[in-house]
């Protein structure tokens, strides 16, 4: 089945970045009549499927919100287990990582994770850094307005040192700045569980990004869903703030 979709996509068409608003654990841990952490278990599977469904259809980097700076208000019991799921899915999918030609990176403030979360993650960094298929991309205690806050006070304290001109400050510095610096904008940013937010992710590197929202719930986001995500947005024209007649002549 997944398959057939695979034959179905463009791969010139592919976008190289795609990043994920992973939602609906709890609802779907609900529905089945289990706790929710049992959700966030169940949706490792669907890491899985979507790391797999990327390397299958060439995608370059992939982004999941995992922890987000406001998801230390859940109930610490939920917080404590989500901190433990994520060590022990990192430590037995390493070496799955590795074989697969996979680099890991992360993006938010990973130091102030539980120490065991945080040299798990460090470690596992290291052995993946040469890696070149794909880079998958954590964000752990992140949040878009963190990221900005944090890459202005890098450029403020440049400012003050006298190594920046105010005037020299450009979007270009900024980027440089932010987490994600040398990693490409995402083109597309699949959010499920039928929530239509963006929920302060990736504000500042979103500004031309396509969207696509799902009813799914994510434990139940198969390599079928990400491959629907694809096609979907195989079929919008992006016009970056051009007309529509601009973007058909330049294919021309
Ligand atoms: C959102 O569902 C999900 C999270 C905040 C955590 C996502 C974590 C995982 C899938 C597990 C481990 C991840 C990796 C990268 C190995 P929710 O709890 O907000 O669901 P709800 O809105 O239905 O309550």
């Amino acid at each position: 089945m997944s398959k057939d979709y695979l034959k179905i996509i463009q791969q010139s068409q592919v976008p190289s970045h795609v990043a994920i608003i992973m939602d609906g654990n709890g609802r779907w841990a609900k529905k089945h009549g289990k706790d929710r952490i049992e959700g966030h278990k169940a949706g490792v599977e669907s890491v899985r499927n979507a790391v797999k469904a990327s390397i299958e259809c060439g995608v370059k980097y992939l982004t999941l919100y995992a922890f987000s700076t406001e998801n230390w208000n859940r109930p610490k019991e939920e917080v404590d287990a989500l901190m433990e799921l994520l060590v022990f899915a990192i430590e037995t999918e390493v070496s799955e990582l590795n074989k697969n030609n996979i680099k890991l990176t992360t993006i938010g403030d990973i130091k102030q994770l539980p120490e065991k979360c945080y040299q798990s993650l460090i470690n596992s960094i290291e052995l993946l850094k040469n890696n070149t298929q794909l880079t998958l991309i954590l964000a752990l205690n992140y949040s878009s307005k963190w990221e900005i806050t944090h890459a202005c006070k890098l450029i403020a304290q440049k400012v003050k040192d006298g190594f920046l001109e105010p005037e020299n400050i450009t979007p270009q510095i900024i980027e440089q700045h932010l987490n994600t610096a040398n990693i490409p904008d995402p083109e597309l940013i699949i959010r499920t569980s039928g929530e239509y937010r963006i929920s302060n992710f990736l504000l500042w590197q979103a500004a031309y990004t396509e969207f696509y929202f799902t009813p799914i719930y994510w434990p139940e986001f198969t390599k079928e869903e990400f491959y629907k995500a694809i096609m979907d947005f195989q079929k919008r024209e992006r016009r970056f703030g051009k007309t529509s007649e601009q973007i058909q002549s330049e294919h021309k």
